[in-house]
């Protein structure tokens, strides 16, 4: 991916990698990043707009942050993307996040905007898209990794919506990660964005990294925004495996 000015040139992805030991250094180093850019943005602009990743890997940040020291009445909370479940499902985004830690803390209702992916996909990516114009950058957008080097629901071998002017969010269908049919912002909308923070780790990640890391042509990889990503990755994931013979 290289740089060059005017349209239709592809973008670098600047990206920042941020080693850590294992999974609760991830976890302490997420919270503090997430804790420092809410002060920050409230502090700007009195509010702060947080994008939430799905998955395993943000579970125990979630957790964290229910003991978080913060004007919660600041927060605005938005979605990277959603599974096409029922929405009390305890595989929904929406229930893991609020299982975790929303429930837990006096974020006002009107201020937790889930993706109402019960309606499926082609509804609620429309009403999603309702919910977000009129809003501008994020303040920071979290994202995860998967071993196919999908990111939000942005999968190999479909539209990642990455060139200007695509809609802010998409239906997936035939997702290869299940429920097959999910909404995920576009890489664009992701990308919209003042920070954004990846969260890596687990030895299924091993191949999508290192592709990342060559610069091959994986979701992940389109998430561009202005002032470039930080990864925090579980270091042995950086350190080439070691070959036995
Ligand atoms: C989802 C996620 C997805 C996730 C990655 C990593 O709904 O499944 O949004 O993009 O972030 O698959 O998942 P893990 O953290 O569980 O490895």
């Amino acid at each position: 991916m290289t740089d060059a000015d005017g349209p239709g040139a592809v973008k670098v992805q600047r990206v920042r990698w941020h080693p850590v030991v294992d999974i609760d250094a991830l976890q302490r180093a997420a919270f503090e990043r997430i804790l420092d850019a809410a002060n920050r943005a409230i502090a700007a602009r009195g509010q702060f707009l947080i994008v939430l990743s799905g998955g395993g890997t943000p579970r125990g940040v979630y957790a964290m942050l229910r003991m978080a020291g913060t004007d919660w009445s600041c927060w605005q909370i938005y979605f990277g993307d959603e599974r096409c479940l029922a929405a009390d499902d305890a595989e929904r985004n929406s229930r893991m996040a609020a299982d975790t830690w929303l429930d837990h803390v006096p974020i006002p209702g009107d201020q937790i905007h889930a993706i109402p992916a019960e309606r499926g996909a082609q509804q609620a990516a429309q009403d999603y898209a309702n919910t977000l114009r009129g809003v501008g950058e994020f303040d920071l957008v979290l994202l995860g990794l998967g071993e196919d080097g999908h990111t939000a629901s942005l999968f190999p071998g479909h539209d990642w919506g990455v060139s200007p002017g695509v809609p802010d969010t998409l239906a997936v269908f035939d997702a290869p990660k299940p429920p097959p049919q999910r909404v995920s912002l576009s890489a664009a909308r992701l990308s919209r964005a003042r920070e954004v923070l990846f969260l890596v780790e687990g030895e299924s990640k091993r191949d999508a990294l290192a592709r990342w890391c060559a610069n091959a042509d994986i979701p992940a990889g389109t998430i561009h925004p202005l002032a470039g990503i930080d990864v925090l990755v579980t270091s042995t994931l950086l350190i080439p495996p070691v070959s036995n013979h």
